[in-house]
C-alpha cells in the first residue's frame, strides 16, 4: 500500500505477476484439501460459518483498499482502512475463538480438527502481517512522520508480504468460504440471525469510524510528494 503519489513501476508489476500466480497455485492446492473437510458439531460449524461470513464481506473492501493504496488519492485508501477495522477484528475474533477452544482441548473443536498444515502455518503469519499493516497505516494517517518515516517502510514491506499471504489464503478458501457463508441462508441453523447481525454490526461500526475520521485532516497528506 504505497503511500507515495507514484504508481508502482512496470518492472515491479511484471515481477509480481509470476509470484502471485505461484502463490495462487499453492492456495489452490491447499483448497483441494480444505474444501472437503467436514465439521460435524453444530457449535464448531457455527464458528466456521461466522468466520466465512466475515471473510466474504471483507473481500471487496480489502481489494478496493489494495487498489486505492497503489494509486494517488490517499484519503479513500485511509478511510477504507478505517472501514475495514471492525470486520477484520470480527474475523480475527472468530478464528481466535476456534484457536482458543482447540488449544484448550475442547473435545468438539478437537474433533473438528485443526486447519490443514499449510493453512495452520500460514494463519499466525497472516494475523501478524494484518495487524502490522493496519497499525502502521493508522499510525501514518494519525501522526504522519512525527515518530519517524520508518512506519512507511514497515507499511509497504508488510503490504507486500500480506498480499502474498492473502493470495494463498483466499485461493485456499475460495470455495469453502462462500459454501459456509451461504449454508446459513439455506438451512437457517440456530444462530444464523445472530451471525448475520454480528457481521452487519461490524460493517455499521466501520461506517461510523469513517464518518468520525472524515473531518480529520491527516498530517500525512500535508507531506510533500503525497496525497
Ligand atoms: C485481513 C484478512 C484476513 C485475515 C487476517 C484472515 C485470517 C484467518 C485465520 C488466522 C484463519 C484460521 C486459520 C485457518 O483456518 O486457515 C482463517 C480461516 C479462514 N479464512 Fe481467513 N483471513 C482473512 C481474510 C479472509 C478472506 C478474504 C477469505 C475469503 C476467501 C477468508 C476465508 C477463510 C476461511 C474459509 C477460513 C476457515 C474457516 C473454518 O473452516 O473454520 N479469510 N482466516
Amino acid at each position: 500500500m504505497r503511500a507515495t503519489g507514484a504508481e508502482p513501476s512496470l518492472y515491479s508489476v511484471i515481477f509480481l505477476i509470476p509470484v502471485v500466480v505461484l502463490v495462487g497455485v499453492i492456495g489452490y492446492w491447499a483448497s483441494r484439501r480444505s474444501t472437503s473437510r467436514s465439521i460435524g458439531d453444530p457449535g464448531v460449524e457455527a464458528n466456521a460459518r461466522l468466520t466465512s461470513y466475515a471473510a466474504m464481506v471483507l473481500l471487496l473492501p480489502l481489494a478496493a483498499d489494495v487498489v486505492t493504496g497503489a494509486r494517488p488519492g490517499l484519503q479513500a485508501h485511509a478511510l477504507l482502512g478505517f472501514f475495514l477495522v471492525p470486520p477484520v477484528l470480527l474475523k480475527l475474533g472468530s478464528v481466535g475463538y476456534r484457536f482458543a477452544r482447540y488449544y484448550s482441548r475442547d473435545p468438539r473443536y478437537r474433533a473438528g480438527g485443526p486447519p490443514d498444515l499449510a493453512m495452520r502455518l500460514l494463519g499466525p503469519v497472516l494475523v501478524l502481517l494484518t495487524v502490522t499493516l493496519f497499525a502502521t497505516g493508522i499510525e501514518l494517517w494519525l501522526f504522519g512522520f512525527a515518530f519517524g518515516n520508518e512506519w512507511l517502510i514497515w507499511h509497504k514491506a508488510s503490504f507486500v508480504l500480506w498480499f502474498l499471504a492473502m493470495t494463498v489464503h483466499v485461493a485456499a478458501y475460495a470455495r469453502r468460504a462462500p459454501a459456509l457463508a451461504l449454508a446459513d441462508s439455506r438451512d437457517r441453523r440456530n444462530g444464523a440471525f445472530e451471525r448475520r447481525s454480528l457481521v452487519v454490526g461490524s460493517l455499521l461500526f466501520g461506517v461510523a469510524l469513517v464518518v468520525t475520521m472524515l473531518p480529520f485532516s491527516s498530517p500525512f497528506t500535508l507531506l510533500p510528494d503525497v496525497g
